[in-house]
Order: structure tokens, then C-alpha cells, then sequence
């Protein structure tokens, strides 16, 4: 047994408490992972710790590193540098580790079509290593999961794009890992099954697995994530729970306005009571902490402005993407 070798030490007491405290509890860990397709580097540097029992979030527009991080970990491609550990171990070269303890879901549907979902599941099955009796207790189970069993006998191809997606996840759990990584696997699913999906992680995670969960939908990260790494260009921007990303704009509360309409001197009066930020047609004032709505609705009062003329908002992760990097994460 390799997992856990550094664990059993920690446990036997030969480390620091503190040191020990650190190993027994962290699942994953990224240290300056880097990663380069010619001279594009599509992952920077990235230092990451996941703690065992964490549900993270890695939430990043089109390109900005989600799948390559995701590969890396997962053991897909070799690093151009730095280290992947998983209960203390570097994952470099131990292939048979990394499937034994890592379920991965990828970004596309990694299926074979033609077959049923019973067949699907058992080259999986047995790509893990599991045979027999076994093995055909965890298709009930994983089918049963994922609300497929009564499908069990179709072949994917008749499947829609939700239950393929489904079926996806059933077949990265069937050895029971205790790290899952989920590649954006709500990517053009019905409302239904992108349900059925949220339940069963959610689940999942409060029974111990330990997962990483990318998306570019802010709402599935607010949602889902115990904690968020907001990723753009191959680097981590903004690491913490919800609460504390927020907590880095410099605005408790978001007022927008149309630009049309709304006369540049007025625009400027308003600007006095925060950061002002134009988006498409519309104008938003970040209100600095402490600035009262009162006050600023008696200024748009006198600017002659009317208050329907005015939304607000609490601020989102878009916003704070949009702080970060001056762009939205649809963009
Ligand atoms: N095999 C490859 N060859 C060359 N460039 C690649 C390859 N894979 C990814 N890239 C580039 O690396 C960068 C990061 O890509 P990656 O797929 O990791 O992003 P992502 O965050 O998963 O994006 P998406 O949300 O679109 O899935 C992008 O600029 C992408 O074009
Ligand atoms: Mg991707």
C-alpha cells in the first residue's frame, strides 16, 4: 500500500503536530504546477492545497486552465514542472496510484456509444480492476445512483445528452474513489439531470469523497463550492470560501443604470460614491463601504435622476471576476 504510507508516520507520531496536523488532513496538493502547449503556458505556476472533504470549486472562463489542471491531476499528461502529491504522495509515475484513487469525469462524454450503459460501466469496472461479484454490485449501485437503472439495457447512443452525462459520472465512481474530479459536467444538460447531479456530488461529499468541481457558471460554484479558486490564464487569481471572495470587492452593494439617458454630469456626480464601471449599456457604481444608499439616492434626486431609473445589486463572483480581470466570465 502506497497511499497513506506518509499518513501512517504522521499517525505514529514522528512528525511536528502541526506537520502532522497538515498531512492527516490534506487531501491534494499542487505545488507550482506549470504546463505549456508550445509556447502557450495554459497553467502558471499554480500552488493549490485541498483539504480531504473539501467540495472545491475551480471557476474560470473558456481557456483559462480548468481541463489542463484537471488533466494534470488526473495523470493524463505529464507536468512541464512541479508536483502533484495525493495523501502526501508525488503522483509522478505511479499511473496505477492515480487510477486506483482518483475518479474523473471529463469535459466531454467519454463513452462508447454503440454499447449499453451496463456494458459501458463494465470495461470501466474492469479497467479499475474490479471483477466478479463485486463489480456487478457497484453497476447496481452506481446505476442506482445516477437514476439509470431502469436503462440499464439501452445503448447510450438513444440516451439524451443529460444521461450520457450522468452515466459519465456513474463510470468514474465504480472503484470508489476518494478524490473526484468533475470537468464542467453540467455543460449542456437539462435542468433535470444538472439536479440529479448537484444531489448525488453533494451527497457524495458529505459522505467523505473529496471533490473538485470546474465550471465557468458562477451559480454552481456558489452553490456547490466549500470553497472557490478563481482561474484565468493558468493562474490562480482568488482563492477562498464565498464569503471571503466577496469580501475583496471594494463594494457591499452594486447600483447600475442605463448610460443612455442618464446626462455625463450626472453620471460623474454619481461617481463620487464609488468605483464606476460601464458594462455593454449600462453604468455601475461598486458603493465604497460606508456610503449610505440615502445619501446617494438624495444625489440622483437632485441630478433630477428618477429612483426606477435604478437597480441594486449585491455583488457576485461575476463582479469579482470582472474586478480581477476587467472582463466578464462569459466573455
Ligand atoms: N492540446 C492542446 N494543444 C494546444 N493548446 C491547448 C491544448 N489544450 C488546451 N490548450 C490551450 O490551453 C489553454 C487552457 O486550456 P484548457 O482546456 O485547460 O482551458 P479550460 O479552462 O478548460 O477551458 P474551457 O472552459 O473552454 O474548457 C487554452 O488557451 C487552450 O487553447
Ligand atoms: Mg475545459
Amino acid at each position: 500500500m502506497t497511499f497513506g504510507r506518509e499518513n501512517a508516520v504522521a499517525m505514529r507520531g514522528r512528525l511536528r503536530p502541526d506537520r502532522r496536523r497538515q498531512l492527516l488532513s490534506t487531501m491534494l496538493q499542487l505545488d507550482q504546477l506549470t504546463q505549456r502547449y508550445g509556447a502557450l503556458t495554459a497553467l502558471d505556476g499554480v500552488s493549490l492545497t485541498i483539504a480531504r472533504g473539501e467540495f472545491f470549486g475551480l471557476l474560470g472562463p473558456n481557456g483559462a486552465g480548468k481541463s489542463t489542471l484537471m488533466s494534470l491531476v488526473a495523470g493524463l499528461r505529464e507536468p512541464a514542472s512541479g508536483t502533484v502529491r495525493l495523501d502526501g504522495v508525488a503522483l509522478a509515475g505511479r499511473p496505477a496510484d492515480i487510477v486506483r484513487a482518483i475518479g474523473f469525469v471529463p469535459q466531454s462524454v467519454a463513452l462508447y456509444e454503440e454499447l449499453t450503459a451496463e456494458e459501458n460501466l463494465g470495461i470501466f469496472g474492469r479497467l479499475y480492476g474490479l471483477g466478479g461479484a463485486k463489480l456487478v454490485a457497484r453497476i447496481d449501485e452506481c446505476l442506482a445512483a445516477v437514476q439509470l437503472s431502469d436503462r440499464r439495457r439501452d445503448a447510450v447512443k438513444t440516451y439524451s445528452g443529460g444521461m450520457q452525462r450522468r452515466l459519465n459520472l456513474a463510470a468514474s465512481l465504480l472503484h470508489e474513489p476518494k478524490l473526484l474530479l468533475c470537468d464542467e459536467p453540467t455543460v449542456g444538460v437539462d435542468p433535470q439531470s444538472r439536479n440529479a447531479i448537484f444531489d448525488l456530488l453533494q451527497r457524495l461529499n458529505r459522505d467523505g469523497l473529496t471533490v473538485i468541481y470546474s465550471t465557468h457558471y458562477m451559480e454552481e460554484a456558489t452553490r456547490l463550492c466549500s470553497r472557490i479558486g478563481i482561474i484565468d490564464h493558468g493562474k490562480i487569481l482568488a482563492l477562498g470560501s464565498l464569503d471571503e471572495l466577496l469580501a475583496r470587492l471594494p463594494a457591499a452593494e452594486i447600483v447600475s443604470f442605463a448610460r443612455n439617458g442618464t446626462p455625463p454630469a450626472a453620471i460623474a456626480a454619481l461617481a463620487r460614491f464609488g468605483a464606476l464601471r460601464e458594462i455593454d449599456e449600462r453604468c455601475e457604481v461598486l458603493l465604497a463601504p460606508g456610503v449610505r444608499l440615502a445619501n446617494f439616492f438624495a444625489a440622483t434626486q437632485a441630478a433630477g435622476l428618477p429612483d426606477r431609473a435604478f437597480t441594486l445589486k449585491r455583488p457576485t463572483l461575476e463582479d469579482l471576476f470582472l474586478h480581477l480581470t476587467g472582463k466578464t466570465l462569459r466573455e
